[in-house]
């Protein structure tokens, strides 16, 4: 079924929802944190027992939204008051069935996710609505499931840039939520996908939570925006690499029917010149280690094929082995471990890595940008595996490494010895030492946000950020440091300032 997203409908649905509280501090309280863990592993017996007993409002919308359990339509109606059982059905949402003992149950036929973000402009919640989930389908999925929420989508949201533009593209929007997260920043978001379904949900979703600015489009990657061009794109796109052969299903969500990855190539080739100029794109992406070439290499030649020169920043987050990314992505599909199928579609996803010489495929992010003016200056392709500190800040801090980048980039090695910087807060130094010895033979900076990188440094370049308060000019305290350490210092400033710009595009020192 797919969902009807009627404007006045979904008005009336969202006063209802507020009315009754049913935010996702409400929903989690309410049958408590290790229930609200297991629902995301697909249990929903704690939560069952979190909640026996109760028929308020929230408790009724939990175990049929949240959980998706068909509830008595006389509890329903009474917690949607304005919509109503009947007006649910017009939406797609539910579907009133027969029960025991006479009294109808409603039945639901979508998920609506209460979901918390917070981002550079502050804290907020939406109701996001997807289709009915394996644990509530109580088997697999089928091929043209829409999404919800999921930890990808999570991770997109939260790297998207939070600086103001014009118009921005959200490409396979699914559920919509990167539409929903981008107009946070953007004026208009043209939102496009190849489901019907997904689109009615973007839009569903888009009334719900009262984001005006979103049209919807229908069509493969940019034939619906032929011509166009955009300040920003976003795009968790169906990136997941599928054997293409017969017994292998090939879900909407996640597969984009072509072989390898060559989804991300097209994406990745063709998004330049749908960038307006200064114009932003981000998607997320997995990239095949090939005969010997690593996909970060890959990356590379696509961004070079792209009609319209890019600037890119490729940041690789993690990579898997052929058999893990296989394992990782017949689950997903709901396919039991230990059977059959399993062992049949784990063999399908081996030959099709072999036949492409595949020995690791890498998963990341994409950031790629058409310079405002010249050539591009950034060419950034980095493997960063360590665990973030706070994933909602990433935004924000891709948005400053940018612009240090720009800042970086139209001075000479002079100009960056005479500015000044200043040591972010969120660094830290340790140094670690060989027992009795005074020296360290280590010394690292660590940074507690950003990626939460850790930088090991000689004890010059320590000193120099120690230094750096926000009083003198690099320059003039890498001559000081020279000094001390007796060290020439022309050599000194020449090892220092390319080390310098890096500590700035990082985000360890900032321009004062
Ligand atoms: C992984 S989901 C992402 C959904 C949502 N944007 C999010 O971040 O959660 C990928 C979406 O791409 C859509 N899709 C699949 N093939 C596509 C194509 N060739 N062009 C555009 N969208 C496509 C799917 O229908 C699905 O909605």
């Amino acid at each position: 079924m797919t969902p009807n997203p009627d404007p006045d409908l979904c008005r009336s649905l969202a006063d209802d929802l507020r009315g009754a509280g049913f935010t996702s501090e409400a929903v989690r309280s309410g049958w408590g944190e290790a229930a609200d863990d297991a629902v995301v592993r697909g249990l929903r017996g704690p939560a069952l027992r979190g909640l026996a007993g109760r028929d308020d409002a929230v408790a009724v919308l939990s175990r049929l939204f949240v959980l998706g359990m068909p509830q008595p339509a006389a509890d329903v109606a009474r917690a949607l008051s304005r919509t109503g059982v009947e007006g649910l059905e017009t939406l797609g949402l539910v579907e009133t069935v027969a029960a025991g003992g006479g009294d109808p149950d409603a039945r639901p036929l979508a998920l609506i996710r209460p979901q918390s973000f917070s981002d550079a402009r502050g804290d907020g919640e939406w109701w996001i609505a997807s289709d009915l989930d394996e644990t509530a389908l109580g088997g697999p999925l089928p091929e043209d499931h829409v999404l919800g929420v999921g930890g990808a989508s999570l991770t997109l949201a939260a790297i998207q840039l939070p600086t103001p533009a014009e118009r921005a593209l959200d490409v396979g929007s699914g559920c919509g939520i990167q539409s929903l997260r981008a107009r946070r920043a953007v004026s208009r978001v043209v939102a496009t996908d190849i489901s019907d379904r997904a689109l009615s949900y973007t839009r569903l979703n888009a009334l719900l939570n009262g984001v005006d600015g979103v049209e919807i489009r229908r069509g493969s990657l940019f034939e619906p925006v032929r011509g166009e061009t955009f300040d920003r794109i976003v795009s968790n796109p169906p990136f997941v690499i599928t054997p293409r052969r017969d017994d292998v299903p090939e879900y909407e969500y996640r597969d984009g029917g072509m072989v390898g990855d060559d989804l991300v190539a097209a994406f990745v080739t063709g998004a330049g010149e749908h960038l307006a100029p200064g114009g932003i794109a981000q998607l997320l992406a997995n990239w095949e280690t090939r005969d010997g070439t690593p996909g970060l290499d890959r990356v590379r030649g696509w961004v070079e094929a792209s009609a319209a020169p890019l600037d890119a920043w490729i940041v690789e987050r993690e990579s898997l082995d052929p058999l893990a990314y296989a394992e990782l992505w017949v689950r997903d599909g709901g396919t039991v471990p230990g059977t059959p199928a399993f062992a049949r579609l784990i063999d399908a996803w081996l030959d099709d890595f072999a036949s492409r010489g595949v020995t690791e495929i890498g998963f990341g992010y994409v950031l790629l940008r058409r310079p405002a003016d010249g050539a591009p200056t950034l060419a950034r392709y980095e493997r960063v595996a360590q665990a973030v500190p706070d994933q909602a800040g990433l935004g924000e801090h891709l948005a400053a490494a940018l612009a240090a980048h720009d800042r970086l980039s139209r001075l000479d090695d002079a100009g960056v010895a005479a500015s000044v910087f200043t040591v972010a807060p969120d660094v830290t130094e340790a140094r670690h030492h060989r027992p009795g010895e005074a020296d360290p033979t280590v010394i690292e900076l660590r940074q507690g946000g950003g990626f939460g990188r850790t930088l090991s440094v000689d004890p010059a370049l320590a000193a120099l950020v120690g230094a750096c308060d926000g009083d003198l000019p690099a320059g003039v305290l890498i001559d000081a440091i020279a000094e001390l350490l007796d060290a020439d210092a022309s050599v000194s400033r020449k090892d220092m300032l390319p080390k310098v710009r890096e500590l700035v595009f990082a985000g360890f020192l900032t321009f004062t």
